[in-house]
């Protein structure tokens, strides 16, 4: 028999249907028997009554235990107290596999504990929705770019490069070469806007960041977004329609998962574009008496980015910051030398920043003397110096964290809870 998601019951109301899931819960009153099952898809109430099945089904019944996987037939019908408004009178069930003790029980546990059982916590019905969520930003992150004339160009996982410092490289064997798990796909991506005009590359990116916080991963999943002849005020324009895109989406499409987060749409509502943009130097003073223990000069830290993002109401783009702080293939501004063409957007509700980027360095010469100011090798850039030997133009792009951004949107605090099997400096299993 033809089998029916629970998101489609309504579809079969007055008729019978199979539902294939897991038991949820159960609860009996003498000749009842009500199964709570789940399928990936919604919660449905399914009715066992004795004197409709086989003496079999009904022990079956007491039998089964919580995530055993059955199988149910019977009638849908309109019923307002049961989750989800529809109700299934069992006719059949069959169980296919009863499942053992299982260890996450409707009472609370902890953090630790639920990390640990990581691979049975994802059917639990805030984190499918967290995980639904996450599809539909990454759906509309590539739809955004695909529908704006943008080429998907993929960038490799192996890089002898450091795009983003050398303090967060993971080193791996390469017979006998030393190789890095790529932090970013930029550089490669500007080898592609040199080909196609824009590219876009979506793939996971790695740091050995050995700090714990709420917003490190050691492995994420990073959009990046690359753009011959745009410059910063472009690139912003750019980031600002996209994050404005990603949020309509999901609003759009995803109201039932925040509703299961709980999450309260209404600061989602306010995302369009344009986003208050201000400088490094307009940042800074609003950081002035407050003690966050930031100080003139240096990138700004988490309570920092939490303060100034905690003004506004919009993910705001910050710009400018002071080239010494930042990557070494910045564009430093005409107007001031001591200030890259940078910029962050940090996503408001206390999230901080989700996206990093700016104008490059197109000029061979000075890229060279930042190759070597910031202490990096030159012969691995030879291939990314070419880009400037050949053709060089006035280019920019970003980076959008895809986990952060779904902590932001699914007001999720912590990332590991916005990536599937999240990795962590202490976690590397399940
Ligand atoms: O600001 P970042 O380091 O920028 C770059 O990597 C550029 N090369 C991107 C580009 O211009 N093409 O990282 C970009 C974004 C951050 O804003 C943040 O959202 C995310 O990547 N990110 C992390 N997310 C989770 N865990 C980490 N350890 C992250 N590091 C960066
Ligand atoms: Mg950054």
């Amino acid at each position: 028999m033809k089998q029916t998601a629970v998101s489609k019951i309504a579809e079969m109301n007055g008729k019978e249907a199979t539902v294939n899931g897991w038991l949820y819960n159960k609860r009996s009153s003498g000749k009842l028997w009500f199964l709570i099952i789940r399928d990936g898809t919604g919660i449905l109430q399914a009715v066992v009554s004795k004197n409709d099945v086989a003496a079999g089904v009904f022990l079956d019944c007491d039998r089964v235990t919580q995530e055993s996987s059955v199988q149910v037939t019977g009638l849908v019908h309109e019923d307002r107290r049961s989750p989800g408004g529809y109700e299934l009178q069992v006719r059949d069930m069959r169980l296919l596999q009863i499942a053992q003790e299982y260890p996450i029980t409707p009472k609370e546990h902890g953090s630790a504990f639920l990390m640990d059982h990581r691979h049975l916590w994802l059917r639990s019905s805030k984190q499918t929705a967290i995980l639904r969520i996450r599809h539909e930003i990454i759906r509309a992150c590539r739809d955004f770019f695909d529908s704006n004339g943008f080429t998907l160009v993929d960038a490799p996982i192996f890089t002898p490069n450091a795009c983003e410092g050398t303090s967060t490289l993971f080193e791996t064997d390469y017979f006998g070469e030393k190789a890095y798990l790529t932090q970013s796909g930029q550089l490669y991506m500007e080898a592609a806007a040199m080909a196609v005009g824009k590219a876009y590359c979506f793939g996971p990116t790695f740091r050995a960041e050995k700090s714990k916080t709420r917003r490190h991963l050691t492995e994420f999943w990073m959009i990046e977004p690359e753009v011959a002849y745009l410059d910063l005020d472009g690139d912003m324009d750019l980031a600002e329609a996209f994050v404005a895109y990603i949020v309509r989406r999901v609003l759009k499409s995803r109201e039932q998962e925040l509703k299961v987060l709980e999450r309260d749409t209404a600061p989602l509502e306010k995302i369009s574009a344009p986003f208050p943009r201000l400088s490094y130097d307009e940042a800074a003073e609003m950081l002035k008496g407050q003690s966050t223990g930031f100080t003139y000069g240096s990138d700004f830290g988490a309570p920092d980015e939490t303060l100034i993002s905690g003004k506004f109401e919009k993910p705001v783009l910050v710009h400018r910051y002071p080239a010494a702080v930042k990557a070494f293939y910045m564009k430093k501004d005409p107007k001031d030398p001591s200030k890259a063409l940078c910029v962050d957007m940090l996503a408001p509700e206390g999230v901080g920043e989700i996206i990093g980027g700016g104008q490059r360095e197109d000029d061979y010469d000075t890229l060279v003397a930042a190759i070597q100011k910031h202490g990096l090798p030159m012969e691995p850039f030879e291939w990314y110096l070419d880009l400037r030997r050949y053709g060089s133009v006035p280019h920019s792009g970003f980076g959008l964290g895809i986990e952060r951004t779904v902590g932001w949107i699914c007001g999720i605090p912590h990332v590991r809870e916005t990536i599937p099997f999240p990795r962590l400096m202490h976690r590397l299993t399940p």
